[in-house]
């Protein structure tokens, strides 16, 4: 009978799956919920919620009256002050009321699932726990509409009818944030968790311990704080200097339990971080016989990976770290602890008296071997007190701890191999879930990291890879967006990066998959965005901003410029300035020539009521423009750009934009001809060339420009030659103008590679990067 009923449940839940999946489809979506339900069913009228409307729970425990309460507050922002809260007399529902029950529902087989009604008499909001009341509520709060104004008076709240039978897609749906580079306040980090509930993420990671400060009380050791949490100086920018700035803080165990507290209240699990082996230059600054050289040793001032991690040969780590860790346990119930395991260089153990005494006593073969030892034996200790860990797809080298569950960042391929093995896994790649990569056009960014992970990117992710079957693809727990701080020095900014990404994520773990629609999204993120306003949250236009490129026609075989943008149907306006002024405004109907220096606007006209956003790019038109250039040598796939024609594409690249605008060649020059068609009188003629080392980008050792008329006689072009910068020196980019004036038709320019990264840099003896970018000529006068 059971069994029968479970069948029956399962057709009907398919058919509003698609019933559901029908509706959002067409036009404009019923709702605006995200991430979107199940299944919605639009019933005809609405309930108003106004003063005399009554809150009903199924039983007086503590829970459901403070999931009352969270009802009340919402309603609070509506003028609408405590509508009374009664517990369940009859069988039957009063008219005019609200009523959030929990109970053992056969039709919610998902504890975080719930099932709401909304008819023109009442509300019940059905779940079997109070999680699940939690999530139909954040459902119901986004069917509420945009706030009025309360200064009014109270105005009744009107939803309009429908059935919603919702749960996740996945159960980790995760965010994290990095306190380490830089932190952020107590009020600012419950913000930040009150964001995720309302997008129904559950995982707050919360990365805590890093090379550049150590962020958490330790009771039993008060350095780790007192020296640890603070650092003498920060880069500027990337690789631009020192800031000499004195930089620190921590939370206490106090502040740390109030924010567990806090989460706890809006179902938000907070998973600590203590990194092991690596990125632990803090802890070892505070405690330097923790290391393999016993120091002295620096909280870090600079960003990166460094070779100073905790000592694996040494049995006081693991006491010190197993004190740490009961510490932490004691703060945090979470069943996870993150204990890192990422970029962990093997650099010092590979020369330390006791690390390789370790090796030759646990029979191990390598280096790699002993961090599978470290991170397997701390997992045993967490494992007899009840947790389980969770470490960054490193930990699969070497051998993977037994009960490890992985978080593959490297790309899936970590995750892939970890879900073959039967282990637990949560998907953050790079590609798609790093938050701190630029979401937009660097150009019109704030300063980042790199990388670029537009929103629609972040939305296109699926976490489970086609390499997985049905069996396997059950370890994946879910995607998490990951907030790395280097460069992000403010709560604002944080926002900034993590919004709307985060809410993009929030629908790829909760939503079914077949539901996803990227243009329904940006419907319903519209009005979320209006959401986000009244909670001032700083979050990003940029998916609503216009990318400016420049793309080569190969019919016409001319180079034009081509305005995109993510949404669907979006009318482009722009116009051209150039040396006669400036253009009238035009609507984008195709790629369009350009004919001469110009500076390039363009925005969208229609924005769904979100303010301008104008986009803006110089191109740079010269005798080369458009002139696909004939290669000698290759360029990495890693840093193509557009191909051979973004070297003549009138788009210069800057430091921020390393794939959109450069070609990269690691360990080879660059070596390429520009065919002019025509024999021309050459005044100039420039090339770019980035130096940025911290990246293992490096000025190129000599630059050769020559000239030929008939493309087989070259000679030395002479003129000036590029100022190369040496190798030490910071950040620069050069677009260096070296004059001719001779006659040409063909210009050959050759960058040579230094080769290998140099002595004492970081990279030292690998293969170095030569970037280079526009090439220009420039004839006549
Ligand atoms: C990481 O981004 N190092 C996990
Ligand atoms: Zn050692």
């Amino acid at each position: 009978m059971k069994k029968h009923f479970k069948t029956l449940t399962l057709i009907f839940l398919i058919l509003t799956v698609l019933c559901g999946h029908a509706e959002t489809k067409k036009g404009t979506p019923p709702h605006s919920i995200i991430p979107t339900p199940v299944s919605f069913q639009g019933r005809k009228g609405t309930f108003s919620i106004k003063p005399g409307t009554v809150i009903i729970i199924n039983s007086s425990s503590k829970e459901l009256s403070k999931l009352a309460a969270t009802l009340n507050e919402a309603l609070n922002h509506y003028g609408i002050s405590q509508l009374p809260v009664t517990t369940m007399q009859q069988d039957r529902l009063p008219a005019n009321s609200i009523l959030l029950s929990i109970d053992n529902y056969n039709e919610i087989s998902n504890k975080e699932g719930y099932i709401l009604e909304v008819s023109k008499k009442s509300i019940t909001l059905k779940a079997t726990t109070g999680k699940g009341i939690f999530y139909g509520l954040q459902s119901l709060f986004q069917l509420m509409p945009l706030q009025g104004n309360s200064k009014r008076g109270p105005s009744p709240v009107k939803i309009p009818a429908c059935k919603i039978v919702d749960y996740p897609r996945f159960p980790y749906r995760g965010m994290h944030l990095d306190v380490g580079r830089h932190m952020f306040p107590v009020e600012f980090i419950k913000k930040y968790i009150d964001l995720m509930s309302m997008y129904k993420i559950n995982n707050f990671h919360w990365h805590l311990t890093e090379d550049q400060g150590w962020r958490l009380e330790i009771r039993k050791y008060p350095l780790l704080t007192e020296t640890g949490a603070f650092r003498r100086s920060s880069p500027i920018g990337r690789n631009a200097g020192d800031d000499n700035i004195f930089y620190g803080g921590f939370y206490t165990q106090e502040e740390a339990r109030e924010i567990v507290e806090y989460a706890a209240g809006k179902y938000v699990n907070v998973i600590p971080e203590i990194e092991m082996p690596g990125h632990a230059l803090a802890a070892l600054a505070s405690y330097p016989h923790l290391g393999c050289t016993g120091g002295p040793y620096e909280v870090w001032t600079m960003w990166g990976v460094h070779d100073d991690i905790f000592c694996a040969g040494n049995e006081e780590v693991f006491q010190f770290l197993e004190d740490v860790l009961t510490e932490v346990m004691d703060i945090f119930p979470s069943k996870y602890i993150h204990i890192g395991g990422d970029e962990a260089p093997k650099t010092r153990w590979d020369v330390c008296e006791k690390c390789q005494q370790r090796i030759k006593n646990e029979k191990l073969k390598d280096s790699h071997e002993l961090q599978s030892y470290f991170i397997t034996r701390i997992e045993k200790f967490l494992n007899k007190h009840g947790r389980q860990i969770i470490g960054w797809d490193e930990i699969l080298e070497g051998g993977l701890a037994p009960g490890a569950t992985v978080m593959s960042w490297r790309g899936t391929e970590g995750g892939i191999a970890a879900a073959k093995m039967g282990h637990d896994v949560i998907m953050t790649p790079g590609s798609h879930c790093y938050l701190d990569h630029y979401q937009a056009n660097p150009a019109g960014e704030p300063f980042a990291i790199g990388g670029f992970t537009t929103l629609k990117k972040t939305y296109s992710f699926e976490p489970v890879p086609d390499a997985l079957n049905e069996k396997e693809s059950r370890h994946i727990l879910g995607a998490q967006g990951n907030v790395w701080t280097e460069y992000i020095k403010t709560s604002e900014h944080v926002e900034y990066m993590a919004y709307p990404r985060a809410i993009a994520l929030a629908e790829v773990n909760w939503s079914p998959r077949e539901s996803k629609n990227w243009e329904n999204f940006i419907e319903r993120l519209v009005v979320n965005m209006k959401r986000l306003d009244l909670k001032n949250v700083n979050y990003s236009k940029s998916a609503f901003g216009v990318d400016v490129g420049m793309q080569y026609d190969e019919n016409s075989e001319k180079l034009k410029a081509v305005l995109k943008s993510d949404l669907p149907g979006a009318e482009i306006l722009y116009t051209i300035t150039d040396k006669n002024g400036t253009s009238s405004e035009r609507s984008y109907k195709a790629p369009f020539e350009i004919n001469a220096v110009s500076i390039i606007k363009a925005w969208l006209s229609d924005r769904r009521g979100l303010p301008l956003k104008i986009s803006e790019r110089k191109v740079w038109h010269n005798d080369a423009f458009g002139i696909k250039p004939l290669l000698n040598t290759l360029y990495d796939h890693r840093y193509q750009a557009n191909g051979n024609i973004s070297l003549t594409d009138g788009l210069r690249g800057d430091a921020n934009s390393l794939i959109n605008d450069w070609l990269g060649f690691l360990g080879e020059d660059a070596d390429l001809v520009i065919d002019l068609g025509s024999v021309k009188d050459i005044q100039n003629v420039s090339i770019g060339l980035l130096h940025n080392p911290d990246n293992w980008i490096f000025m190129p050792a000599a630059v050769e420009i020559k000239i030929s008329e008939d493309g087989v006689n070259y000679t030395d072009a002479g003129g000036n030659k590029p100022d190369i910068i040496t190798p030490y020196e910071p950040l620069g980019i050069l677009y260096s103008v070296i004059n001719i004036r001779k006659k040409a038709r063909y210009i050959h320019f050759k960058a040579k590679n230094i080769g290998i990264c140099p002595k004492g840099h970081w990279g030292e003896g690998n293969k170095a990067w030569l970037f280079v970018d526009e090439v220009m000529v420039n004839s006549g006068l």
